[in-house]
This record gives C-alpha cells, structure tokens and sequence, in this order.
C-alpha cells in the first residue's frame, strides 16, 4: 500500500477567503477586510486613506504613502467580508467534508477574530467559532491542521506599528499562538505558522507600509524569529504538537541545458529554498547572506535570535504547489503567470485559464527536491485547479477537467511515496470548496469539489453544490489513493 494507513486526506481554505462574517462575534479589523476585487487582468486593489484623508487604491506592489491606513468605503463589495460564509455554514460544509471522505481539513484561525486589535486581548466568542469548528471536524473524525497566519495582520498592528516590520509583532504573535496552543491542546496536533513566508511582501500579507527589500527581509526576520518561538511553546505546551512551516513551492527547471540557465534555475530556487533552509536547518544561508550584502540588505537582529533560529526548527514541511516553471539566462526569455512565483514558460506544458503551467511530474520533482535535500516529513497542503465551472440546469456540475488534473497530480504524488520513498503526511488540495480567490479577488476561479452559489457581483445565495469532481475526490479517500480512475 502506497499511502500510510493514517494519510491526511483533505481539503484546505483560508479565514480571510473562505470565512466572512467580518464583523460578527467581536471580530477586529484584518488586513484583508480592506482589498477589492480584480481579475485575472486586473489587479486587486487596497483602499486606504492618506493623513490628509485622500482615499487611494493601492496594488500589492506599491509602498503606502507614509500615514495612510488602511480604509474600508462604505457600501462597496469587497469579497472577503462575506467570502462563502463558512461563519454561518459550518455545520454544512464539514458534514460535507466528512461524506467526501476527508479525514482531515486545513484551515487557518484568524488572528483579529481572537485577539480583535491583535494585542493581548482575547475575544471569547472568537474563539468558540474555533472551537465549534474544531469540535464538529472531530465528531466526524477529521483531523484539524491549523495555519495560524495566512494572508491576514489585525489592522490595529498594521496601522500603529508597520506591521511585521515591527518587532513587536513576534511577541504579541507568540501570545496568539500561545492562545491557540493551549486552548486547543488535545484537541489540534497539526500546526503550520505562516502561510507561503516565501512569498509575503505586500502590505495585505505582513501590514508592512513599504515593499523595499529592506523592509520585506527586515519583516522576514521577525516571522523566523516568531515562528521559532512559536515552534518551542507549541512544543512546550504539548509535545503531541506538529509544528510545520509553510512554502509555495514550484519547481524552476532550466529553459535549456546551457550552463547559464543552470545556474539561473539554482538562483531562482532559492526564493523557495532560503525559507525552508531557515526554517528546517535552522540558519541563513550563505547564498542568502551574499545578497544581502549585494543589495545592501541590513538586517537588525537581537541577541540570540540566531540561537533561537537553530533550536525552534520545525516538524514538518507543509507546501502549496500549482505550478511549474522555467529559467533562463536571456532575460528577454517569455515568461509564465503564477500565486507570485513568477517564472518563465515551459513550451511542453499546458496552463489554466489564468496562465498557471500545470505540471503534475512537478510534484513528483517538488516532493523529491525537497526530501532529498531536507529529510523531514512533508505534507501537500495546497494543489489545485482554478477553473470557470458551468452550473447545469439540472444542477449538475460536470468539470471533468478538474477530475483530470486531480488524478494526475494523485498520481504523480503517489509515484513520489510508492517509487522514491518520500515521507509524506497528507494531501489538502486547495479550496476543495470554492472562495474566493487571493489573486485575483474572483469568485470565478473556482478550485472546489463543492461548488457555493456565490458571484463577483456580491450575489449568490451560498447554497452548497457537489460537482462531479466531488464524488471523484470521494472514490479517491474512501480508497486510500488507490482507486484513481
Ligand atoms: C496560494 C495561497 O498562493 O494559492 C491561497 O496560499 C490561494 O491563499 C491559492 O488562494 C490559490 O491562488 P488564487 O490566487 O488562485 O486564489
């Protein structure tokens, strides 16, 4: 039998993308309460207003204007208030989840509905959501796996303190995942602390007013340190825990076999590789370390945060992976679309919609790149297509070409466990019931096996849905991974 007999198999979303209910139980602001909509052309936006009280619509990669918070106008949609409102539809949906077979469900905890301003404060009726949501999950038998940061900083530490560019974000993060730690001690094992930390660098992602390198490595640190922490305590507090990292992982093969994109392919790995080496060897690398210096890069570090650094090293990688792509020494080379991890296009592979390459040997690549090169465990917590779905007039949903691209990453996956003998925890593919998307603020990008009734214009009754892909993904589970066609 390929897979272990206890294989997480599962489904993964987002507080801020599939959550809602903004407002509701005591909830402060996040982050992510103030971007907008796009699509796969149009960038979504923040909307935040300057000191002199001008409102402005900022895309991730423009620096805030020094002052200006974050800013919500009044009677405009923004997806992620309402997203699929698992707030109010959690009973469902995991009654759901538990008949497709998952056994397990990642979802992530969001910091502002625990700690409103993000402080120290706790909001009880936040964390009964949590517990209500982890005690359904374990009546049906399925394992909870907790993000404790994805895409989301309360505003109030946006606003006040730079977000993660202040160091005192890793303390009062401590304390949020102290919280969770211990209130939900027996009852949670699986952890990850930050959601792809490879590729956060706007102010959405880490409440950081400027994206200049200086700030965004300088915010890095801090979230090394605060995930060390947080992997110690977590330990502490009960050495059941599970403490993984999270990357995007998206393997970048040379264009050619010219030297030169060789060596380009190395340099582009390590945008992935720099996070994984801090966080599971336990120090900066050295090809880190030289382009800091190249970039005059200076990173203010307190003493012993290196020691901390080499002793709260994880348990377990946790990675997203959607993508392939290449490159190249020309720099002129075509390139591909991608969640940030831009690379160029690979001539032999096909790409979604919104011009994401897919690679299902790529996993393979990325499950043995990084077994060979880390020796831990791994699990698979996001994969997935992002399609346009036709809802039948009968109801029906018939989007085979999901089936197809499951199947075949399935079995890449499988290969990797069964052919290389890669250690491997569990596979939650992404959004395994649509949400909104965190490119592009669609709805319409749907990745699930459940399909909700919800719509860029802000309407949609959020009425559940099983596509054919549902019943695919439930042969699939109820089997182990080994009934596949
Ligand atoms: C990952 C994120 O980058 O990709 C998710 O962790 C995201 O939050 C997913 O939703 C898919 O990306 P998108 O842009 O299609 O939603």
């Amino acid at each position: 039998m390929p897979f272990r007999k206890d294989f997480l198999w599962g489904g993964a979303t987002a507080a801020n993308q599939y959550e809602g209910g903004y407002l509701e139980g005591g909830r402060g602001l996040a982050t992510s309460d103030a971007i907008r909509g796009g699509d796969k052309d149009h960038p979504r936006k923040y909307t935040v207003k300057t000191k002199e009280g001008e409102v402005l619509e900022l895309s991730r990669e423009e620096s805030l204007p020094e002052g200006a918070v974050g800013y919500i106008i009044p009677d405009i949609y923004y997806p992620s208030h309402q997203a699929v409102d698992f707030y109010h539809h959690y009973k469902e949906d995991i009654a759901l989840f538990a008949e497709m077979g998952m056994n397990s469900f990642r979802f992530s905890m969001s910091w502002s509905r625990v700690i409103p301003d993000g402080v120290e404060k706790v909001n009880e009726e936040g964390l009964a959501f949590y517990d209500a949501v982890v005690d359904e999950c374990l009546k049906y038998g399925i394992e909870p796996i907790v993000t404790i940061a994805h895409f989301d900083v309360p505003m109030y530490l946006a606003d006040t303190l730079d977000g993660w560019h202040s160091r005192k974000l890793v303390d009062y993060f401590l304390h949020f995942a102290e919280v969770l730690f211990t209130h939900f001690k027996g009852r949670v094992k699986y952890w990850m602390t930050f959601n792809e930390i490879n590729i956060l660098r706007s102010w959405m992602q880490l409440g950081i007013h400027s994206v200049a390198p200086q700030v965004r490595y300088q915010a890095d640190h801090h979230l090394f340190v605060a995930s060390a922490k947080a992997v110690l305590r977590g330990h502490e507090i009960d050495p059941a825990n599970q403490i993984g990292m999270m990357v995007a992982y998206a393997p970048t093969y040379p264009l050619t076999c010219k030297p030169a994109d060789v060596m380009a392919s190395i340099e582009a790995m390590r945008a992935r590789n720099f996070y994984i080496d801090v966080q599971v060897k336990g120090f900066y690398p050295p090809y880190q370390l030289k382009w800091f210096e190249r970039n005059n890069v200076n990173i203010e570090m307190e003493e012993g945060d290196l020691e901390l650094i080499a002793k709260g090293t994880v348990d377990y990688i946790g990675f997203s992976y959607y993508m392939s792509n290449t490159a190249s020494a020309d720099p002129n080379a075509e390139m591909a679309g991608g969640n940030q991890l831009i690379g160029g296009k690979n001539p032999y592979l096909e790409a979604s919609r919104w011009g994401w390459q897919i690679d299902p040997m790529g996993l393979r690549v990325s499950l043995n790149q990084m077994y060979e090169r880390y020796h831990i465990p791994l699990m698979i917590v996001e994969n997935g297509l992002g399609a346009l779905d036709v809802v039948e007039e009968d109801g029906s949903i018939h989007d085979d070409y999901r089936i197809n691209y499951m199947r075949d990453h399935i079995k890449a996956m499988k290969d990797a466990v069964e052919l290389d003998g890669v250690d491997l925890l569990g596979y939650q593919p992404w959004g395994h019931i649509d949400l909104v998307s965190a490119g592009t603020g669609e709805m319409r990008k749907r990745y699930g096996f459940i399909f909700v009734d919800r719509y860029d214009d802000g309407t949609g009754d959020f009425s559940r849905k099983k596509k054919d892909s549902f019943y695919y993904m439930q042969k699939v589970y109820k089997s182990n991974g080994e009934d596949l066609d």
